[in-house]
Order: structure tokens, then C-alpha cells, then sequence
């Protein structure tokens, strides 16, 4: 089984509480039945995801997430293939960022000086992905 796992950011069109949750919702859902793991990470508006799994299954619903008009300006950080999952504990753990996490103790603050500026993380993919380990390694 080849294992997959890409990072992506976009900008969600609708700001809210209503329109996470009802992603949330789904992607639970779908993602434990098709063993799909991954972590969300969201401020101001603009989405930071990974998502890893069977090659096959986790190219068809990445397909589906970047056709969904929730959102727009998808762009891909990553897209490889990985020995093991890194994200493995969630179905889909999610994180909204608050101005507090940009200082997370012990962490470096340099990670999230530039919050989810799609620029930046286009540039620095590594970047994203640590950003998305800190929270992984931190969530309860
Ligand atoms: C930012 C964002 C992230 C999403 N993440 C997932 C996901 O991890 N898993 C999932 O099944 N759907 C996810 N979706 C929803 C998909 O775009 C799509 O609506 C869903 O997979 C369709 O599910 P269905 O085939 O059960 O109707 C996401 C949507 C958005 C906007």
C-alpha cells in the first residue's frame, strides 16, 4: 500500500462557525470509513490542511475538496509519500489559531509569525508542515 499525504491552504468563501462545523461533520464521517487521517488548522478565514492515506482513496477525495465551492485559492504545499502517518490520531482534528498560539510555550514564535499568509507557506512548505506538527503534537 503506498501511503500519501498532502498539505494544502485555501480561504474558505464563508467565515463561520456553521460552515467548520458541517465540514468537520462530513469529513469524520467519510474520513474514518476510509481511513483517511489529518488535522485543519484555520485563522482569519484561510484553511491549513493535511491529509494522508491510501494513494488512490486520498487522491479521489482531494479531487472532491478542491472542487468544493466552500472555498477558493486552493493552493498545494505538498503532495508526497510517506513511510507512516504523522497524523494518525484524528479523523480530522481541527484547530482554529488565537493570537495566544502564535506564542505557544516552548515552541518557536518565528513558526507563526507570518500566520497562515499563503505566500509564505507557499514558499516554505516545510513550514506548514511544522506548523501542523506543533499542534498535532499538542492537541489533547
Ligand atoms: C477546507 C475543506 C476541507 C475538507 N476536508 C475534507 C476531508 O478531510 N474529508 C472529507 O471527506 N471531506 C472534506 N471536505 C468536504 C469535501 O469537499 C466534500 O464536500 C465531501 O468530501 C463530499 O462528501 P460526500 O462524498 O460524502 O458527499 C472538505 C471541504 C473543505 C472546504
Amino acid at each position: 500500500m503506498s501511503l500519501l499525504q498532502i498539505i494544502y491552504t485555501s480561504t474558505l468563501v464563508t467565515d463561520g462557525a456553521a460552515v467548520l462545523s458541517a465540514i468537520l461533520e462530513t469529513s469524520v464521517r467519510n474520513n474514518a470509513r476510509d481511513d483517511i487521517t489529518g488535522m485543519l488548522l484555520h485563522s482569519a478565514g484561510n484553511v491549513l490542511q493535511v491529509i494522508e492515506g491510501e494513494a488512490g482513496v486520498l487522491q479521489a477525495r482531494y479531487a472532491r475538496i478542491c472542487e468544493d465551492p466552500r472555498h477558493k485559492g486552493l493552493i498545494e504545499l505538498s503532495q508526497e509519500t510517506v513511510s507512516s502517518r504523522e497524523f494518525g490520531r484524528w479523523s480530522m482534528g481541527v484547530r482554529g489559531l488565537r493570537p495566544e498560539d502564535m506564542s505557544p510555550p516552548g515552541a518557536s514564535h518565528a513558526l507563526f509569525r507570518g500566520g497562515f499568509d499563503q505566500h509564505i507557506l507557499s514558499a516554505r512548505p516545510g513550514l506548514a508542515r511544522e506548523m501542523l506538527a506543533l499542534f498535532s503534537r499538542n492537541m489533547r
